[in-house]
């Protein structure tokens, strides 16, 4: 243990040496509590600062009204195109042949670059293209896309027409599909022919027209030739091709004028409830919160290669692959592929390939690679890179140190940001060259943002004591509502505390030096490989199945996804559980979720703890898969079944 600390502060002393961002130096005596003791005081001002980088059509009246909490609007009045600011800014700026976007296939040979002169055609060609499919300001487009080039630039080029974009992650099955596009009433569905994975080529149109069924609101189709299938059997009066839609169009698209506070996108995510929740966020406030955090947590120089890899299908593709690089004209890339395709050395190629300089992955994937063996990274030149992220989950001190040493060469800092899909932005994050850096603590609040950790009570905690982690003051990305669900919006993230302080729904505690350690989610809702995923709408897709009468779903730690999920199933009368059945169930969720929602294991059960008022126990189920005692079991309707299921699950 005394060595391993040794390293660590060695290691720290080594990340020092990186010279902040220039911002820090202009506005603060570049060290603590310079910058924070000025943003924390003039927290308006201070965003307002950022705001000033992008270009408006016109400025804001007021930087926050948070009149009517928990309502905000940032930027009141201003007028601003995000598309506008993420492309021909920078092209005015004399960088139209800088590279933008690069685009690494699957196939370790295909392989596609964007200058933003040429990203801004595209985007202008799609942007026409939708106009003429009758796409207008305020009608969202629903994309189902694998991670193709056509889905970067159809973020664009809604934002570039005004029309909100809602993204389902390709990995998700029909029925998820269906509900997500149905919830958002969209008119236009963007989707593939198929996709590869792991070298086979694998169907999505299929999937697009079976949820096509059930969403009466899509008029028109439009399908990216990815695959070069030719045995699609098209409907000519709702479906086109992506290319022949944008072939003859102008590459030139005038940018609509948006409100700061018009709706960007929408991005569905898991609750504790089974209907996903469409979290809105907006233009102006968006925009200025990623682009911020993005330069200063990764300390953006303008030759940087960056490389995050996550599915544009989830807010960290949003934030960190589309909007927050490209706002600040940072070329960013975008990857099609699996880790181990064609073998486990695919990261380090192409971080050697692309000479990337900041590189931005999950914990997940971290403990993959320990797992595989540094033989995979040592082949590859990994030598420009500069900086490591972390994002999605709380990284394990030993992925931490593994990341820092194999991958970093003990020469990276590595910044472990906290933040979710309704923050839009990271809020709990290092700052390179100023944090010191504790592995496994994603330190502290960006300036400006005001967390704690409160008790049950709503009482601020004393350091190192477990509790809940809030928010205290708004942020310019902070969702604004819940698509067509203001009240689910106020009762899932403002009346814990009351209607000021956003309750992020995760337990941490803060230790002696004011550093965040997030310890996971503290309701229904499991991080499983840094996905979230809901245990209500698993449960209800068990409980459709007509062999199942009752299930609960809980997460047991899993040394490489973080949490699996687990179910305790009972059954219809008279039924007896089987390998068979638990396969057949397994299954039945996978195609009613998608395959990430798949359980790891089954379990049946005549019965499940369960309160005199029948209310399932879950938190026992819990601890037992965690290996830990059950806990207080006297208020059970039935004490006894908690002994069975424990040598059960033992
Ligand atoms: C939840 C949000 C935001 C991008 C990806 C996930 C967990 C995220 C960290 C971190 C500890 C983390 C939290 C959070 N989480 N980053 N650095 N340390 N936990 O977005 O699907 O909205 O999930 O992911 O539990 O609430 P998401």
């Amino acid at each position: 243990m005394a060595e391993k600390e040794s390293h660590i502060e060695t290691s720290m002393e080594e990340t020092k040496k990186y010279s902040p961002p220039e911002e820090f130096k202009k506005k603060a005596n570049m060290n603590d509590p310079g910058i924070y003791k000025y943003a924390e005081e003039n927290y308006e001002e201070f965003w307002a600062g950022h705001a000033e980088n992008l270009e408006w059509y016109k400025k804001w009246d007021k930087v926050l009204d948070w009149e009517n909490p928990p309502f905000a609007k940032w930027f009141v009045n201003g007028k601003i195109n995000a598309s506008y600011n993420c492309i021909d800014r920078h092209i005015k700026d004399g960088k139209g042949d800088k590279v933008a976007l690069i685009w690494e296939g699957e196939p370790i040979d295909e392989s596609t670059k964007y200058t933003f002169n040429e990203l801004k055609e595209e985007v202008c060609k799609f942007a026409n293209g939708l106009k003429e499919l009758g796409v207008g300001k305020g009608d969202v487009v629903t994309f189902y896309l694998p991670m193709v080039p056509e889905l970067a630039i159809g973020l664009l080029a809604c934002a570039r027409i005004g029309a909100p974009h809602s993204v389902v992650f390709g990995g998700f099955s029909p029925t998820a599909l269906a509900d997500r596009v149905h919830d958002s009433e969209s008119k236009v569905l963007v989707t593939a022919d198929g996709y590869y994975r792991r070298g086979k080529k694998l169907n999505m149109w299929e999937n697009a027209l079976e949820s096509l069924e059930s969403t009466p609101t899509v008029e028109k189709v439009v399908i990216v030739d990815r695959m070069g299938r030719k045995d699609l059997e098209l409907d000519d009066s709702r479906d086109v091709y992506y290319h022949k839609l944008v072939a003859e169009q102008s590459t030139e698209c005038e940018p609509e004028q948006m409100d700061a506070e018009d709706m960007l996108f929408l991005m569905y995510t898991s609750g504790t409830t089974g209907k996903p929740k469409g979290v809105l966020h907006t233009t102006g406030g968006y925009l200025t919160g990623t682009m911020t955090t993005f330069k200063w947590v990764f300390d953006i120089k303008d030759e940087d290669i960056y490389w995050c890899t996550a599915d544009i299908g989830w807010i960290t593709g949003h934030s960190y692959l589309v909007y927050g690089p490209l706002a600040n004209g940072t070329t960013t890339i975008m990857f099609e592929g699996s880790p181990d395709y064609p073998d486990k050395d695919r990261f380090w190629k192409i971080v050697e390939k692309y000479k990337v300089t900041v590189l931005y992955t999950a914990p997940t994937a971290i403990r993959l690679f320990m797992k595989w063996g540094r033989e995979y990274p040592d082949r590859c030149d990994l030598s420009t890179l500069r900086l490591l992220g972390s994002v999605g989950e709380p990284i394990n001190p030993k992925a931490w140190e593994w990341y820092h040493k194999v991958i970093g060469d003990s020469r990276c800092p590595i910044v472990d940001t906290w933040w979710q899909t309704e923050t839009g932005m990271i809020l709990i994050t290092p700052l390179p060259g100023i944090t010191d850096l504790k592995p496994g603590s994603a330190t502290r609040p960006f300036p400006g943002i005001q967390a704690d950790i409160f008790d049950a009570g709503g009482s601020p905690l004393e350091p190192n004591q477990g509790g809940y982690l809030v928010l205290k003051r708004p942020w310019p990305s902070m969702l604004r509502t819940l698509y067509k669900n203001p009240e689910r919006f106020k009762k899932t993230y403002w009346s814990e505390y009351g209607i000021n302080i956003y309750f992020a729904g995760d337990g941490a505690r803060k230790d002696e030096d004011g550093y965040f350690w997030v310890v996971g989610r503290i309701d229904d809702v499991l991080n499983v490989a840094g996905h979230r995923l809901s245990t209500m709408e698993m449960e209800s897709a068990l409980v459709d199945h007509p062999a199942v009468a009752e299930a609960a779903v809980v997460g047991r730690p899993d040394d490489l996804k973080g949490h699996v999920p687990v179910a305790y199933v009972i059954l219809e009368g008279g039924r007896t559980g089987s390998d068979e059945l638990a396969k057949e169930l397994i299954g039945h969720v996978g195609k009613i979720i998608g395959p990430i929602g798949r359980p790891a294991g089954v379990y049946f059960s005549e019965d499940l703890p369960k309160t005199r008022s029948g209310k399932i126990m879950r938190r026992i189920l819990k601890r037992l898969e965690a290996g830990e005692e059950p806990g207080d079991t006297s208020t059970l309707r039935n004490p006894e079944i908690v002994e069975e299921l424990k040598n059960r699950v033992q």
